[in-house]
C-alpha cells in the first residue's frame, strides 16, 4: 500500500466517523475546523491521485444521511452545499475561475453580495400557494428528513407569506439557529438537571430540529434567517407587489417582504477589494454578534450570470464561503520538548508539523504540566488537534487517539532536569514540576533575561543568543556577574562586535539608574509582576524595608491595595532562600541600592502628594521600649513609609521616637533640639 493511500484510508475512516457522530447521532465529536482542514487534505491526495477515490469517500457525497424517526423526504431543488476558501488568495482564485467561466477578461469588477454566514443549521422551506406545507433538513441534499411540526414553532418563520398573490410554489432556504445567550441558557438548565451538555449552539440547533416533540422546539427559542429565495420560472408579481428579483440583493428584499427575518449585515459589493474588507470588516465585527457566524459568503448578485456560471458537483460556481482563520487545526507531533522556565517549572511542549492557524504558522504548543500531558493521553507521533485564538498562546487541545500509530509509546515528563540533570520536584498540591537547583543554567538564563527585559533593567544588546553563551561559557553565574564583564570579553564572542560590547557594557552600568520598582521587578519574585512591583516599592521605599515586613509583619504588605497572601507569602519563601540573599549582596556589591533613589522619591512627589510617601527624606531614630510596636515593626513602618532609621541622634535626625526606659538619645534630642515622639505621635504621622 502506498503511503499516499494509506493515509487515504484514514482520512476516509475518520471523516465518515465524524461525520456520522455528527449528522446520525448528533454527538459531533471533531471541530470544524479540523474536519475542514482533513477534509481538504484528503480533497488534495484525491486530486492528485485520482486513481485514490473510493465511492465511501466523503467528498464524493454532500452531507450526511437522514436518521430513523422523520420521514425522509426529496427536496425539490437539491440542496448544494459552498465551496470554501480559507486565505485572500483562494478567493481571489475563485474570482478568476468565475470570470473565465462567464468568458469575461481577468480582473473585470463584478458586483456581489456579501452575507454573513451563519453557523446554523440549513433548511429548505415549501410554501404552496403561500403557505408553508413543508419544512425540511438538509440531510445529504437530495433528501432530508420533515421537520415541519418543529420548524412550525419557530416564530421568525412567516407561515403563510405576505405576498398578495403568491405563486403556486417557493422554496425558500435559510439558517436556523439558536442565539449564543439562548445556547448558554439551555445548557446552564440541562447541567442543573444533570443532562449531557450541548457542544455549540449549533450543535444543540440540530439537536432541536430533530425533537420528536415539536413542543420543546418551540421552548428553545429557535431564529431563522432566510437567504436563497427560488421562484417558479414563469412567476410574475400581482400590479402593487415588489417586482420579480433579478438579484440576490433584490431576492433579499423579496424574502423579507414576504415576512422572513433576512440579515441586516449584508452588502453590495462592486469588485474583488470590496469583498476583502467586507471580510476583514466581519472578521472582527462578528465578536459583537449575538449569534456564531463561520466566515461570510460571496455570492453573485446578477442571477441570470448566476445560472450562466451554474454548479460544479457540490457547490455554485457563482458563491463562495469565506471561512475566518481556523482557530484549531490539527497536526502531527514531532516531539515533546521540555522547557525549563526561569523559575525552575518544566513546561512540556509539544513540537508539530507547522499549520496555518488564526493567521500565523504554528509549529510549537505548550501541554502547560504534567497533569495536562497524562489527561490528553499523549503517545509519539499523534496527531493532536492544536488550537490558537487570537492573540492566545497556542495550545494543545486534544489528542486523535483514531490516527494513533501501532504500538506508539505515551509520553511523560522526564525524571532529571533536561538541562543540568538534576531530579526534578513536584510539590503537593503544585501543578508545576520543577528543578530546584538554582545553579541551573536554564533557570540562570530565564533569570537573566527577566533581569533584562523591558519592563525591568531594560538592557539593550543582551538578547537570548548572548545569554546564552555567557552562561554557557560559565562567564555569568548570577545577574550580579553581568556587571563585571568587560568590552573585550564581550567582543571574542559570537555575533559582537567591539562596538556593540561596548554599548552593552554602557548600556549595564547605566541600567543600575533604573528606578527602584523596576529593580525589584527584575529580581522576577513569583507573584511580583510589573504591578505588584510598582505597588510593593511605592509602600516598601528599600529592599529591606520589604524584606522585614515580609518576614515579621506580612499583614503591612496585605494591606497594599491588590496584594494579597500568596505575594506576602511568595515574598516571604523567597528572602528565605539562602540564594536569593546571595544575589541581593551581589547585586549590592556592583552598586545597586534596591531602594528608593532621590530622584525615584522626587518623581513620586511629582505625580501627586498622595503617591508620596508620607515620610520621605526624613530620618528617625528609636529609643526606648513602645507600648505596642517592637522596634523593628516599627522601623519597617518608617521604612515603608519612606523614611529613614538611624542609630545616632545628630541635628540632621528629623524625630526621635521614644517608648518606655528612653536613655542618653533622647537627652541628646533634648539637647539639640530634634522633635520627640510617642507611638502615637509616630502612627499619626504614618497616616497618609
Ligand atoms: S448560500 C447553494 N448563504 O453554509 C448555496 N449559505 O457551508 C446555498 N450558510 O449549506 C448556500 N449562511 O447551510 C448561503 N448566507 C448564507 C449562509 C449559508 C450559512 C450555510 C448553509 C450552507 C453552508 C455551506
Amino acid at each position: 500500500m502506498s503511503s499516499g493511500q494509506a493515509r487515504a484510508e484514514e482520512l476516509r475512516r475518520l471523516l465518515n466517523r465524524a461525520a456520522h457522530a455528527y449528522y446520525v447521532l448528533d454527538a459531533p465529536e471533531m471541530e470544524d475546523a479540523v474536519y475542514d482542514r482533513l477534509y481538504r487534505e484528503l480533497l488534495e491526495l484525491e486530486t492528485a491521485q485520482p486513481e485514490l477515490i473510493t465511492s465511501d469517500s466523503p467528498t464524493q457525497r454532500v452531507g450526511g444521511a437522514p436518521a430513523d424517526g422523520f420521514q425522509s423526504v426529496e427536496h425539490r431543488i437539491g440542496l448544494l452545499s459552498l465551496d470554501n476558501a480559507f486565505s485572500l488568495e483562494e478567493l481571489e482564485a475563485w474570482y478568476a475561475r468565475l470570470l473565465k467561466v462567464l468568458d469575461r477578461e481577468p480582473g473585470t469588477p463584478l458586483a456581489m453580495v456579501g452575507e454573513l454566514k451563519i453557523d446554523g443549521n440549513a433548511l429548505a422551506l415549501s410554501y404552496e400557494h403561500g403557505l408553508l406545507v413543508r419544512a425540511a433538513t438538509r440531510g445529504d441534499g437530495e433528501r432530508g428528513e420533515e421537520i415541519t411540526a418543529n420548524v412550525r414553532t419557530i416564530r421568525t418563520v412567516p407561515k403563510r407569506l405576505l405576498i398578495q398573490h403568491p405563486p403556486a410554489w417557493v422554496e425558500v432556504r435559510g439558517e436556523a439557529l439558536i442565539p449564543d445567550a439562548t445556547f448558554a441558557a439551555i445548557n446552564a438548565e440541562r447541567e442543573a438537571r444533570g443532562e449531557a451538555l450541548f457542544a455549540n449552539p449549533r450543535n444543540a440547533c440540530a439537536g432541536t430540529l430533530r425533537q420528536l416533540d415539536p413542543r420543546v422546539v418551540a421552548a428553545r427559542g429557535l431564529d431563522f434567517f432566510a437567504y436563497t429565495l427560488h421562484l417558479p420560472e414563469d412567476w410574475q408579481p400581482g400590479p402593487d407587489e415588489p417586482p420579480r428579483p433579478t438579484t440576490q440583493a433584490e431576492a433579499l428584499e423579496w424574502l423579507q417582504a414576504a415576512g422572513f427575518k433576512v440579515n441586516p449585515n449584508r452588502q453590495l459589493l462592486p469588485d474583488l477589494a470590496a469583498v476583502e474588507a467586507f471580510f476583514s470588516r466581519w472578521d472582527t465585527g462578528r465578536r459583537q454578534l449575538a449569534y456564531a457566524t463561520d466566515g461570510v459568503v460571496v455570492k453573485l448578485n446578477d442571477l441570470r450570470l448566476q445560472d450562466t456560471a451554474g454548479f460544479t458537483q457540490k457547490a455554485p460556481r457563482w458563491a463562495i464561503a469565506l471561512k475566518y482563520a481556523a482557530e484549531e487545526a490539527p497536526s502531527k507531533l514531532l516531539r515533546l520538548a521540555c522547557q525549563v522556565g526561569r523559575t525552575g517549572a518544566v513546561t512540556p511542549v509539544a513540537e508539530f508539523e507547522p499549520v496555518p492557524l488564526a493567521g500565523t504558522s504554528v509549529s510549537r504548543a505548550t501541554l502547560h504540566n504534567a497533569d495536562r500531558l497524562a489527561e490528553l493521553d499523549l503517545h509519539a507521533g499523534d496527531t493532536i488537534v492544536v488550537r490558537k485564538a487570537g492573540e492566545i498562546i497556542p495550545e494543545v487541545v486534544r489528542v486523535l487517539p483514531d490516527l494513533r500509530p501501532a504500538g506508539a509509546t505515551r509520553l511523560e515528563l522526564p525524571r532529571v532536569c533536561p538541562e543540568c540533570g538534576s531530579g526534578l520536584v513536584r510539590e503537593e498540591g503544585e501543578a508545576a514540576t520543577r528543578c530546584v537547583n538554582s545553579s541551573c543554567p536554564a533557570i540562570l538564563r530565564g533569570a537573566l533575561r527577566h533581569w533584562v527585559s523591558k519592563g525591568a533593567l531594560d538592557v539593550d544588546g543582551l538578547g537570548a543568543k548572548l545569554i546564552e553563551q555567557l552562561v554557557d561559557k560559565r562567564h555569568v553565574k548570577s545577574i550580579a556577574d553581568l556587571y563585571g564583564l568587560d568590552a573585550v570579553l564581550l567582543a571574542s564572542l559570537e555575533r559582537m562586535g567591539a562596538k556593540s560590547a561596548e554599548n552593552l557594557v554602557t548600556a549595564l552600568a547605566a541600567s543600575k539608574a533604573q528606578p527602584w520598582h523596576r529593580q525589584l521587578y527584575g529580581l522576577g519574585i513569583h507573584h511580583v509582576g510589573e504591578v505588584n512591583a510598582k505597588a510593593l516599592a511605592k509602600a516598601f521605599a528599600s529592599i529591606e524595608a520589604l524584606e522585614s515586613a515580609a518576614r515579621e509583619t506580612p499583614e503591612w504588605i496585605t494591606g497594599i491595595h491588590g496584594i494579597g497572601m500568596e505575594i506576602a507569602q511568595s515574598l516571604q519563601q523567597w528572602f528565605a532562600t539562602p540564594a536569593n540573599q546571595q544575589l541581593l549582596e551581589g547585586l549590592k556589591k556592583v552598586g545597586f541600592s534596591l531602594a528608593a533613589s532621590p530622584e525615584d522619591l522626587a518623581a513620586a512627589d511629582a505625580a501627586g502628594a498622595d503617591a508620596a510617601p508620607p515620610l520621605a527624606g526624613q530620618t528617625f531614630v528609636l529609643t526606648g521600649t513602645l507600648p505596642n510596636l517592637s522596634r523593628s515593626q516599627a522601623q519597617a513602618l518608617i521604612e515603608a513609609a519612606g523614611g529613614k532609621v538611624s542609630g545616632s541622634v545628630s541635628k540632621k535626625t528629623s524625630y526621635v521616637v521614644a517608648g518606655a526606659e528612653a536613655g542618653s538619645k533622647l537627652s541628646k534630642a533634648e539637647a539639640l533640639g530634634v522633635a520627640v515622639l510617642d507611638e502615637a505621635g509616630l502612627q499619626e504621622l504614618l497616616e497618609p
